[in-house]
């Protein structure tokens, strides 16, 4: 059958890689979590003491970075120069400096480069800020997937477990200051293609918006 592209943009915590997830698996795809890679080069930055306003140095090791991705048991695994660094990418650190990290025009290149590759032979379902809007311009169906500030900082406390080391309050500061930097970059922001379907996923469940999302899939085929 004709596979397309999907591409799943939109701010923090909008509940957009649980949804790529139940999208890819519902129809077979590949899921693409491209956050994971400016996650990983961030995480690895800071291993190696490097700042996050460190762009020459940053730029430098993301190209000289191989990143892989791998399905998983639960989710995609993300490989850096073959380690598994899926558990070290998820912490208040790297959620603070990685939009900084993403705004390095060298480190964005790189990974879009790469998340075309993985494109390349259709059947993806790729999420993350700037995929309808620069790195598959010509996905055949794009979604720009949000929910209201307040919901999405309640989904990443959740996620963070029974030692969440922050606030509620100081969480929503965090996600409204990397949407900020995110929409505010020169290269590549946070932006809704003018082509993409807008979804709140504000009070409908997760399952609701995946279902939506595959019904456009198969009717763009
Ligand atoms: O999706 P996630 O919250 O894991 O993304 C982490 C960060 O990675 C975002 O806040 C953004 O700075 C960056 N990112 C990006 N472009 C993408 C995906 C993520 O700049 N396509």
């Amino acid at each position: 059958s004709h596979r397309i592209n999907i591409a799943i943009d939109g701010p923090a915590g909008a509940g957009k890689s649980t949804v790529a997830r139940l999208v890819a698996n519902a129809l077979q795809y590949v899921y693409v979590d491209t956050g994971a890679m400016y996650r990983a080069v961030t995480a690895i930055a800071l291993e190696r003491g490097l700042s996050s306003d460190n762009a020459p140095e940053i730029g430098r090791l993301a190209n000289e970075l191989e990143i892989e991705l791998l399905p998983g048991e639960d989710g995609q695994r993300v490989l850096a120069d073959g380690e598994d660094v899926t558990g070290r990418l998820r912490s208040l650190e790297v959620n603070r400096n990685v939009s900084a990290v993403a705004a390095i025009e060298s480190v964005r290149r790189k990974m879009a480069d790469l998340q075309r590759r993985m494109a390349d032979a259709k059947g993806v379902v790729m999420d993350g800020r700037d995929i309808g809007t620069h790195v598959l311009p010509n996905a055949e169906l794009k979604v720009f997937l949000t929910a209201s500030p307040r919901e999405r900082a309640e989904r990443r406390y959740k996620e963070l477990g029974d030692n969440p080391g922050i606030t509620l309050d100081q969480l929503k500061l965090d996600i409204a200051e990397r949407d900020r930097k995110d929409q505010e970059r020169e290269f590549a922001p946070l932006l809704q293609a003018p082509d993409a379907r807008y979804l709140d996923s504000t009070g409908r469940s997760i399952d609701e918006i995946a279902d939506q999302i595959v019904e456009w899939g198969r009717s763009a085929v």
